[in-house]
C-alpha cells in the first residue's frame, strides 16, 4: 500500500516536503535533511543503536518498537546451514523496520573477514596475514568483491571488514587478521580491499558497506595482548598505525570500528582527538563510527561511558544485548544536555547518508538471484589463486617440485585432513574449530587428486607407512581475538610434542619430507627447519587446499613473499622491518621459489658490471671475476640460508667456488659489493 502511495506522487512528480527523502531523484544530502528533521529524538537514538540478531526475538519485534537502525551476526551467529534461512531472518527483521512512521531501513552488519565466513557451503579465502603475502592487490580486491556478492545474497548490507591493523607483535592473537607489519603494504591492501567490497560507489548493484577497523592502533599494543595499552609516541601512531586509514578514506571507506585498545592508557572509544579531531576533521572521514562489542561499555560506567564515547565521536553503538539500557541513557543525556541534540544529529545524518547511497531505502530486501553465487566453482578458483600465491617457499633443498608420476606421497598429521585447521578463526563459528565444519578441500584430498588415492597413504599417527615422500602438515588450531594471545612463557610460539614426534618418526623413517606450516603467525622453526627438507608457510589458506598441491606439484612457481620478519626465536619478538634489529630467521619479504640458474647455464652473468660469473665447466667450479674491484665478499648458502662457504676478498682478483664439492640441489649466491648486494640462485645438478 505505502509504495504505492509513493509511486503515485513520484509519478505526479508531487512529491510533498515530507516525502523529499522517498525520492531517489532527490540528493543525498536533501533527502537526509527532509529525513531527519522529521525523526524524534527516540528515532534519532534508535538509528545509533545496533543489537545482535539473537537478542531481538526471531521476529524483530524490537526492531519496530525501539526504531533500532541495525542488527548483527556475531561471529557464528546464524539463522541456521541454509542460504534460504538468512534471506527468511533478514527479510523478517527488514520488514519491521520498513513498517515503522517513517520506514528507515535496517542495515546488517557481519563479520564477513575471509568471505562469508559465516555461511556454511560459502568459499573461505586465506586470512590477511597470507593475503598480504601475495603483494597481489589486484587478486586481493577480487577476493573482496567476491565476498561482497556472497555476503548480499544472504541480505547482509555491510561487513566489519577489512582490518586495518599493523600488528607489530606475533603474540596477539589477532596478527592473522592484517595484512602484515608494514604500513605500506596494510595501505595498499586496505584500498583493494574497501574498493572489492563498495566497488566505486555504494549504490551499485552488490556492493556492500566496508568497515576500517579497529581505530587505530589495535596492533600495537604492548606484548601484542589483545585489547591491551599502545604505549607509543604520536609520530609512531601516525606513521605505523594511522597510515593504512588514509587509503581506506581515499577509496570512500564507509564506516569505521573503534578500537578496544588504548593508547598511552586513554580508551580508543572514548578518545575525541582521535575519533573526531583526527579521523573526521583531520582527515576527511565522512562516514560514520561504530563501537565494538560492548566497547563502550568498557570505559566505565555504563551512563558517563555512553556520554563520554559519542561525544568522543562514536556514532552507532554495538550493544548487542543492553540496547535498551543505551537508549534509556542516552536519551536521558539528551534531555539533560549532556550530550547535545548537535552531536546526534551529526551522528544520524553520518548513518542516513549511508543508507541512501546503498540505495536500502529503494531496494531493501534480498536478492535472491545471488543464492547460486554462493560456493560456486568460479569463486573457489580465485580463493584457489589466492592459496597459491599466499604460499611463501622458506627452504627447499631440491625436494621440491615433487613430481605427479607414480609418486607415493605419505600425507602426515591430523591437520592435513582438517578443514577447520586450514580456515582458522572466524570460520563458521568465531573461535573456529577442527574438523569438517564446511565444505572445501583439504591437502590430504588435495594430494590425492594429484597423484590418486592409491599413491597416498595418510597416517594421523607417529606410524610412518613407506612412500617416496612425506609431506607433513603442522600448525596451530584455530583461535580468534585474545584467545590466540601469546602470553610470556606459554609455549604455543612453538608447534605442538604431537606435531614435532610426526616429524620426528618421518625423518627416522628416511622419507625425504615437505613441512607445510598452517598457522597465523610466524612460529618459532629454528630447530625445525633443519629437520625439513623443504618448508612452507601456507598461513590460514582456507577452503581450497588445492592451492598448495598446484606449487608443490610444480604447476605453479612460488611467489609470496613474507608480510612479516619471521623471528628466530621467541625473546627477538617484537621484530620488524626497519626496526634495526637484525639476524632475524627470514626477512621480510623473503621467500623463494623454483626459479634458478643452473651453474652450466650461467655464462658471463654481469648484473651490475660490477665483476663476472662463470662456470668452470671442468672444474665445476664457479669464478667470480671481481674486475670492478668493489666486490666485498662473496657468501654461499643453501636455500634456507644456512652459510655453506664465505669468499672475502683477497688480493686476487677472482673468487672461485667450488661447486664440484657439493650435494646436487640449488643454492643462494650473494655478492656484496661497495653498492649493494646481488643474489642469484644456481643450481648443482
Ligand atoms: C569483535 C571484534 C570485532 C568484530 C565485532 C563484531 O569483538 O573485536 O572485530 O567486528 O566484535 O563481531
Amino acid at each position: 500500500m505505502r509504495n504505492t502511495f509513493l509511486a503515485l506522487f513520484l509519478i505526479g512528480g508531487l512529491t510533498s516536503f515530507g516525502q523529499v527523502y522517498l525520492d531517489p531523484n532527490a540528493s543525498i544530502d536533501d533527502r537526509v535533511e527532509n529525513l531527519l528533521s522529521q525523526m524524534t529524538l527516540e528515532e534519532k537514538i534508535g538509528q545509533m543503536t545496533q543489537a545482535e540478531r539473537g537478542s531481538i526475538g526471531g521476529q524483530g519485534d524490537s526492531i519496530k518498537q525501539y526504531y533500532l537502525g541495525s542488527i548483527l551476526s556475531a561471529g557464528g551467529s546464524s539463522p541456521g546451514t541454509t542460504v534460504a534461512s538468512w534471506i527468511e531472518m533478514y527479510n523478517t527483521f527488514q520488514a519491521q523496520a520498513m513498517d515503522t512512521r517513517l520506514g528507515i531501513p535496517l542495515i546488517y552488519g557481519i563479520d564477513a573477514v575471509h568471505g562469508n565466513n559465516n555461511l556454511f557451503g560459502a568459499v573461505i579465502f586465506p586470512h590477511n596475514i597470507g593475503l598480504g603475502c601475495t603483494r597481489n592487490a589486484e587478486l586481493v580486491e577480487e577476493c573482496a568483491r567476491i565476498t561482497a556478492l556472497e555476503v548480499a545474497a544472504t541480505g547482509m548490507d555491510w561487513t566489519f571488514s577489512p582490518c586495518l591493523a599493523v600488528p607489530r607483535n606475533e603474540r596477539w592473537g589477532r596478527t592473522y587478521e592484517g595484512f602484515g607489519e608494514s604500513p605500506d603494504l596494510v595501505a595498499t591492501m586496505a584500498e583493494a580491499s574497501v574498493l572489492g567490497y563498495q566497488s566505486d560507489s555504494l549504490g551499485n548493484e552488490n556492493s556492500i558497506l566496508a568497515c576500517a577497523k579497529h581505530f587505530v592502533a589495535d596492533g600495537g599494543t604492548q606484548n601484542g595482548s589483545d585489547q591491551g595499552n599502545a604505549v607509543i609516541s604520536e609520530t609512531e601512531l601516525r606513521n605505523i598505525h594511522l597510515f593504512p586509514y588514509y587509503d581506506a578514506i581515499e577509496q570512500n571507506v564507509g564506516s569505521v570500528m573503534a578500537s578496544f585498545s588504548s593508547w598511552n592508557g586513554d580508551k580508543c572509544h572514548g578518545n575525541g582527538y582521535l575519533l573526531t579531531d583526527v579521523l573526521k576533521n583531520e582527515m576527511g572521514f565522512e562516514g560514520f563510527v561504530i563501537s565494538d562489542w560492548m566497547g563502550i561499555n568498557q570505559l566505565g560506567d555504563f551512563k558517563s561511558a555512553i556520554a563520554q564515547s559519542i561525544n568522543a565521536g562514536i556514532d552507532m553503538a554495538m550493544q548487542p544485548n543492553d540496547y535498551i539500557d543505551f537508549i534509556t541513557h542516552l536519551t536521558a543525556l539528551v534531555n539533560e544536555e549532556t550530550v547535545s541534540m548537535s552531536r546526534i544529529d551529526d551522528a544520524v545524518r553520518r548513518i542516513l547518508r549511508i543508507k541512501f547511497q546503498l540505495g536500502l531505502f529503494e531496494d531493501p530486501y534480498v536478492d535472491n538471484s545471488l543464492a547460486d553465487t554462493i560456493g560456486c566453482v568460479s569463486h573457489r578458483n580465485v580463493a584457489r589463486q589466492a592459496v597459491r600465491e599466499s604460499l611463501v617457499l622458506l627452504k627447499n633443498n631440491g625436494v621440491l617440485p615433487l613430481s605427479k608420476d607414480g609418486t607415493r606421497v605419505v600425507v602426515a598429521g591430523s591437520k592435513a585432513d582438517d578443514i577447520g585447521v586450514q580456515c582458522g578463526g572466524w570460520s563458521i563459528s568465531w573461535q573456529g574449530s577442527s574438523g569438517d565444519i564446511t565444505p572445501g578441500t583439504t591437502i590430504k584430498e588435495a594430494v590425492e587428486e594429484v597423484v590418486g588415492s592409491e599413491n597416498v597413504s595418510y597416517t594421523a599417527s607417529t606410524s610412518i607407512p613407506s612412500g617416496d615422500v612425506a609431506v607433513v602438515v603442522v600448525g596451530e588450531f584455530p583461535y580468534a581475538e585474545g584467545a590466540g594471545d601469546i602470553p610470556y612463557g606459554d609455549d604455543r610460539f612453538y608447534i605442538s610434542n604431537s606435531d614435532q614426534q610426526i616429524i620426528d618418526a618421518v625423518q627416522s623413517a628416511g622419507i625425504p619430507m615437505v613441512v607445510v606450516l598452517l598457522s597465523g603467525r610466524p612460529i618459532m622453526l629454528e630447530y625445525l627447519i633443519d629437520d625439513a627438507d623443504a618448508m612452507v608457510a601456507a598461513w590460514l589458506p582456507g577452503t581450497e587446499g588445492n592451492g598448495i598441491t598446484d606449487v608443490l606439484f610444480g604447476d605453479y612457481d612460488f611467489t609470496g613473499k613474507l608480510s612479516h620478519t619471521w623471528p628466530r626465536d621467541e625473546d627477538m619478538v617484537p621484530i620488524n622491518e626497519g626496526d634495526g634489529s637484525n639476524d632475524p630467521l627470514f626477512a621480510y619479504g623473503f621467500g623463494l621459489d623454483y626459479s634458478a640458474t643452473a651453474v652450466s647455464e650461467i655464462a658471463q652473468y654481469e648484473p651490475g658490471n660490477a665483476f663476472r660469473v662463470y662456470p668452470n665447466p671442468v672444474a665445476e667450479n664457479l669464478y667470480i671475476d671481481n674486475e670492478s674491484g668493489n666486490v666485498i665478499d662473496v657468501s654461499l648458502t643453501s636455500l634456507a640460508g644456512e652459510l655453506i662457504a664465505q669468499f672475502d676478498r683477497t688480493n686476487s682478483n677472482s673468487i672461485q667456488i667450488p661447486m664440484n664439492e657439493l650435494p646436487k640441489g640449488i643454492y643462494l649466491v650473494t655478492i656484496r659489493k661497495g653498492n649493494g648486494i646481488t643474489t642469484f640462485k644456481i643450481i648443482k645438478d
